[in-house]
């Protein structure tokens, strides 16, 4: 079983190489395009014998951690795709990545790792240039904050699409990510987002239970993220202030969205599976930054405590924890009207128990499959298929529950569904080059506006 939170942090040490040199400003050459099938791979407009025999190029967008595990597992979902075309805002990710891929596939690598170095692309305009390098599904690996930008351009495109969690960091990313949606499913491209607990056997099983009423109408939900702090990136002399907050981008709001969009949104998707993807009307939410320091720590909290209520009067409830020392936890906590649920997250039990304790189901079915490996074999087989997964809405909901629960710790106030979503604030600027850039001051609750 991997552990995402180990994930999450071995990638972000101090331990990973840094630049020598300003590379990221470096322009990419122009495109090598391929031959690719038209305006991508339309499971629709693609006759049914090419759409199963073709061979699936695949383009990176964010070339860290998880673009390196993401790429070797769409590369091992199907017998007949090839990585061809890869795009990061740092030359030195790029690089270290198409490494790591290169070995990860062993024997295999010189049949299906192609990029060749005109398809290597560098900047902030990597992703249009990977996109428009003719491929027919894209992994978007990068920060979160540009995760709606690179969804629209691939879902214009028609490209099938991998998109890690969370979806966006605010109001307006949201909209756009749910516009995104819609589109793709007039399209009907394929858009599996990376809440891969969905992707889980054993979760899978467990909460089709709990769908199926084995512990009675579910009443209420407590999940937990409890983890230590994440690495920082003391800052180098050579690096701009931009380039020092991507460095440490976990800490940093605007492009991570804070923790409890960024890491614990997997939590907040379990909260909401178990209730059916029921969607709350209001969040109420205390956090705030009790041991963090130094600069890299940038202007996150350390801890949320989310209440959702939801019509009919019913609360479900979220925390999470980023510090070190304390007792960790990932576990949902599920109660019914005629029995209990406890999910660990990190060391599966799944098993559903009566009111008197005595447990009623059991899951004994595998628990072998990677869930990672998972969501890319299920992604690229509905592809073949015709009929493509796109799980884009649902993960937008689960990201934007974790996002009003933030600006409702920020702000200090009870926030609705609607004023979240209809939120006029934009963390992300539009156009971004590596320079001086404001540094955000932490949220007070009860003086931060609400916009
Ligand atoms: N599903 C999971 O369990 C899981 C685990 C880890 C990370 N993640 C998610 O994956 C995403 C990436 O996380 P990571 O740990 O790989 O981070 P990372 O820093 O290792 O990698 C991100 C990469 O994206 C690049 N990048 C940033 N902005 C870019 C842009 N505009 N265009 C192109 N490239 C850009 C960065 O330079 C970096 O190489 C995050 O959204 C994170 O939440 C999910």
């Amino acid at each position: 079983m991997t552990d995402s939170r180990a994930i999450d942090t071995n990638q972000r040490t101090n331990t990973t190489p840094g630049v020598s040199r300003r590379e990221f400003v470096l322009a990419a050459s122009a495109a090598a395009a391929l031959p690719s099938l038209a305006g991508g791979f339309l499971s629709n407009a693609v006759p049914e014998r090419r759409r199963e025999s073709a061979t699936l190029r695949i383009g990176l967008i964010g070339c860290g951690g998880r673009g390196t595990g993401a790429a070797v597992q769409a590369l091992r979902a199907d017998s007949n795709c090839e990585l061809v075309a890869m795009g990061d805002v740092f030359t030195d990710r790029l690089e270290n990545c198409l490494k790591g891929v290169t070995a990860e596939m062993g024997d295999e690598a010189p049949a299906k790792v192609k990029v060749d170095p005109d398809r290597r692309f560098v900047g902030f305009d990597s992703y249009q240039k990977v996109i428009d390098s003719g491929v027919d599904v894209v992994l978007l690996c990068s920060y979160p904050a540009f995760r709606p930008a690179h969804l629209k351009a691939a879902v214009q495109a028609g490209k099938h699409i991998f998109a890690e969690k969370p979806l966006a960091v605010d109001g307006p990313g949201l909209r756009s990510v749910l516009e995104s949606a819609a589109e793709a499913k007039r399209k009907n491209l394929g858009v599996v987002v990376g809440f891969c607990w969905r992707y889980n056997d054993g979760m899978k099983a467990t909460f089709g239970e709990l769908a199926r009423g084995t512990i009675g109408d579910i009443v209420n939900v407590q999940t937990t993220y409890l983890t230590g702090t994440l690495g920082k990136r003391p800052r180098k002399p050579e690096w701009t202030d931009l380039e020092f907050q991507m460095r440490n981008w976990w800490h940093f709001p605007w492009i991570s969205g804070d923790h409890i969009v960024e890491q614990a949104v997997h939590s907040i998707d379990r909260l909401s599976w178990a209730v059916g993807d029921r969607l709350p009307k209001r969040v109420i939410c205390l956090g705030g930054c009790a041991a963090r320091t130094g600069p890299e720590s940038g202007a996150s909290y350390d801890h949320f405590a989310a209440v959702y209520e939801y019509d009919g009067g019913m609360r479900t409830f979220h925390t999470c924890r980023q510090i070190d020392s304390c007792p960790n936890d990932n576990t949902d906590y599920v109660w019914g009207l005629k029995g209990s649920a406890v999910i660990n997250g990190w060391a599966p039990t799944y098993s559903l128990r009566d009111v008197s304790g005595r447990e009623v189901w059991k899951y004994t079915g595998p628990n072998d499959r990677d869930m990672y490996q998972t969501e890319h074999n299920e992604l690229f087989a509905s592809i073949r298929a015709g009929t493509p997964i796109n799980d884009c809405e649902r993960g937008a909901n689960s990201t934007l529950m974790a996002v009003m629960a933030r600006m409702a710790a920020y702000t200090g106030q009870t926030i609705s569904w609607e004023q979240a979503l209809n939120s006029k604030e934009s963390l992300v600027p539009e156009h971004l080059e590596f320079g001086p850039f404001p540094f955000a001051e932490l949220a007070v609750p009860g003086k931060t506006k609400f916009v």
